[in-house]
């Protein structure tokens, strides 16, 4: 994997030098609406000296879409972008999705830099090469694997992320430290939220981005091991989706914390996982994040949604469970009556 990523809190200097290893005859910028308010005036000062065009489109999930999409193609043509150009995409996952993807595709490829101002993008989306839009009402539909050649991460973006959004890109983080061992598990759990610390963030920050890394350069294209990084997802997914339908919609890291709970009781019901660990991650998940209201009349609706949820094959219930921590076995095929009673300890657990 050729990719270079680079950690420091010092991103003006490192886009000074990761430019100056360019050979490029213009630079771009992609923002959505946030970014470029909160996050741009950091680098403008930088950005402009290498003589960069702005481009910003609307921001949200809702707007990872063809018409941004297309705006951005727009964009570059008619400023002149030829395959010798650069994009820097400055934003959370939605941007790094989408100026991934506009970038791969544009005169067939051109090269695009990262810089994640969401700790979501920073520990996920902006890393693994997965570039994309939302497609015909399905999420991700269009894309392609391409990765940023670089790639520049920090906690200096996030002072401007609501409390909510940095706890949902830890959930991946504390995700992260489950599969790689309990010394890196650990240090997470004794992160606390109220006591900001960018510093020990950024640490943290390049740990998990690291076992992220090793594992997507094991499995590039999702061919078997990348699965690993879905643990927590079957159930979150479902959690995320019947709040959806509640029309009271939560963030996704929260679905995620809440659905590893879920997922480490059937690793401990299945595979023998320490329940001792399965406890003090619930305790912590609870602390920050609250609990996700279930009672067992959502069982059916749940169940359903695990079945149906898009990475599964058949009809079976498909979980990426754990036999330890850092010990991953994916496809785990499990059976209804073993989710529900994983459902019931959820809510022991979470005080529902
Ligand atoms: N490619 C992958 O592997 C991968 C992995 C996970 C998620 N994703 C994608 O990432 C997207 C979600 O990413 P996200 O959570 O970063 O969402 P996002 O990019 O939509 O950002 C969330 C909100 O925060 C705002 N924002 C971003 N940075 C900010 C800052 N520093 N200060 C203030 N506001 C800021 C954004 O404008 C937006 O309103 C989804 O589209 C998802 O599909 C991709
Ligand atoms: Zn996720």
């Amino acid at each position: 994997m050729s990719q270079k990523i680079i950690f420091t809190n010092d991103v003006n200097q490192a886009i000074e030098k990761t430019l100056d290893g360019v050979d490029y005859n213009k630079l771009f910028v992609l923002t959505d609406i946030n970014t470029a308010h909160f996050v741009m005036p950091k680098f403008k000062d930088t950005l402009s000296k290498n003589g960069v065009i702005d481009i910003t489109i609307k921001s949200g999930d809702v707007n990872k879409n063809l018409e941004s999409l297309s705006h951005v193609w727009k964009q570059l043509g008619e400023n002149g972008a030829t395959r010798r150009s650069v994009l820097i995409n400055l934003g959370g996952g939605m941007v790094t999705d989408l100026g991934g993807f506009a970038a791969s595709t544009f005169k067939r490829g051109i090269r695009f830099i990262n810089i994640p101002t969401t700790l979501l993008s920073a520990v996920d989306a902006a890393v693994g090469g997965k570039t994309g839009i939302n497609f015909n009402g399905l999420k991700n539909e269009v894309g392609v694997f391409n990765e940023a050649d670089t790639v520049i991460i920090s906690t200096l973006p996030l002072d401007t992320l609501p409390i909510e959004e940095v706890k949902s890109g830890y959930a991946e983080m504390l995700k992260h430290g489950l599969l790689s061992s309990p010394e890196v598990f650990n240090k997470l759990l004794e992160y606390d939220f109220q006591d900001y610390n960018p510093e020990l963030l950024l640490d943290l920050l390049e740990e998990s981005v690291n076992v992220k890394r090793e594992i997507v350069r094991q499995d590039p294209h999702e061919n078997g091991l990348r699965r690993a990084l879905n643990l927590g997802h079957t159930a979150g997914h479902a959690f995320e989706s019947l709040a959806m339908k509640r029309m009271s919609p939560i963030p996704h890291g929260y679905a995620v914390a809440w659905g590893m709970i879920v997922e480490l009781v059937l690793s401990h019901m299945i595979l023998k996982f320490d329940s001792s660990v399965l406890h003090r991650y619930a305790d912590y998940v609870y602390r920050n994040y609250g609990a996700f209201n279930i009672t067992c009349e959502d069982y059916p609706e749940l169940l359903s949604l695990m079945r149906h949820d898009k990475k599964i094959n058949s009809g079976e219930i498909n979980f990426s469970l754990l036999g330890s921590i850092g010990d991953v076995k994916i496809n785990c095929i499990t059976d209804e009556d073993d989710v529900k009673a994983a459902l019931d300890i959820y809510r022991d657990l979470v005080h529902i």
